[in-house]
């Protein structure tokens, strides 16, 4: 992929805190959660890019703050080079037309009150963007191309007519209806079975190929990453500790975190020819006593106990493409 200068979307260094609500009764003070530190990325206009961590990693939370369903805590985000940080008002509106959200259960993203037509239309109507007679035509557009046909049978159905894949689908059909520029996908494929996650995979592709849609797919799937994805982000606890093109993350990853997503995967490991990293400890070790340390130290094998436990490590260029949060990546 050529990089281009100019991004589609540019994160710098934003940071998200929930401060835990004050509780009438409550006895006990709960911390604030960091759920993402300080993280920066481009994604570049026509890729996926792949936003891979565990649970409670803070995926799902840098894609709400993205499509502002959230405000950050710091740090900026800008769409085509404009800063959408604060946006208000008209901007914002503007916005949510080129930016949009697949969620991941497609049981509750939908509202079960409403046709297909109805939901898919609805956008259309709010951004007032065309007669009832070019909504039609543009919602049968685009329910065939999310692989309803002929989708005119499907305009008077209720989301509870239809399987979990077919739901998933209307939700894309929804989210592309207004030509989006960017839309960030938060595990569109965890509920749904292979053949449908293949689809769901497959139409995603197709969009950004033909329509130079671009995405943010969120995975806790190295396997899927690799699969679907042009570039991954690996995040882990709030702070993207590696990024670069999938091939290079999957055949050289540098950061330990990485590197025991790809132990944990079962095809990768039955492959003669890969490398067990075994970074990980069984048994997690003590925090550093120090207010700087490296977020993966309770966890990494390789760790130094006196760096990892003392200097918070910065993203290294490995190369020009591929960069990791680790003293001894490279
Ligand atoms: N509204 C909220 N209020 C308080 N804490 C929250 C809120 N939303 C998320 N968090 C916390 O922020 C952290 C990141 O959550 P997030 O949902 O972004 O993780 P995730 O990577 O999407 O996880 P999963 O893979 O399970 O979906 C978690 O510790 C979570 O408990
Ligand atoms: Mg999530």
């Amino acid at each position: 992929m050529n990089r281009s200068a100019h991004p589609v979307v540019r994160i710098d260094r934003l940071s998200k805190i929930y401060r835990p609500k004050r509780t009438l009764g409550s006895s006990h003070s709960s911390h604030p959660v960091i759920a993402l530190n300080q993280v920066s990325l481009d994604i570049e206009r026509g890729e996926i890019f792949g936003l891979v961590g565990g649970s409670g990693s803070g995926k799902t939370t840098l894609g709400r703050l993205l499509v502002k369903l959230e405000k950050s805590d710091g740090g900026k985000i800008y769409l085509s080079e404009n800063d959408t940080t604060r946006i208000r008002g008209q901007a914002l509106k503007a916005f949510r037309a080129k930016v949009q959200m697949i969620f991941q259960d497609p049981y509750q993203s939908l509202n079960p009150q409403l046709t297909i037509f109805d939901t898919v239309s609805e956008p259309l109507i709010i951004h007032k963007t065309s007669s009832r007679s070019t909504r039609i035509k543009k919602v049968r557009k685009v329910l065939t191309t999310v692989g309803f046909s002929p989708a005119e049978d499907y305009f008077s159905r209720y989301p509870h007519e239809l399987s979990g894949g077919q739901r998933q689908r209307v939700a894309i059909a929804r989210a592309i209806v207004l030509n989006p520029e960017f839309i960030v996908a938060d595990e569109p494929t965890s509920m749904l079975d292979a053949t449908n996650s293949f689809q769901i995979f497959n139409i995603l592709s197709d969009l950004r190929k033909k329509q130079r849609v671009t995405f943010l797919f969120i995975t806790h799937s190295l396997a899927a990453a690799n699969f679907l994805c042009d570039r991954i982000g690996v995040i882990y606890h709030g702070n993207l500790v590696e990024k670069g093109p999938a091939r290079q993350i999957i055949r050289h990853p540098a950061h330990p975190y990485t590197k025991a997503l790809l132990d944990a995967l079962p095809s990768y490991c039955q492959d003669p020819a890969c490398t067990f990293h075994n970074t990980l400890l069984e048994s997690p070790r003590d925090l550093p006593g120090s207010s700087h340390y490296c977020p993966f130290f309770t966890l990494c094998r390789e760790a130094d106990p006196y760096q990892c436990a003392s200097e918070t490590p910065n993203m290294i260029h490995l190369s020009a493409t591929h960069s990791a949060a680790c003293f001894k990546a490279g």
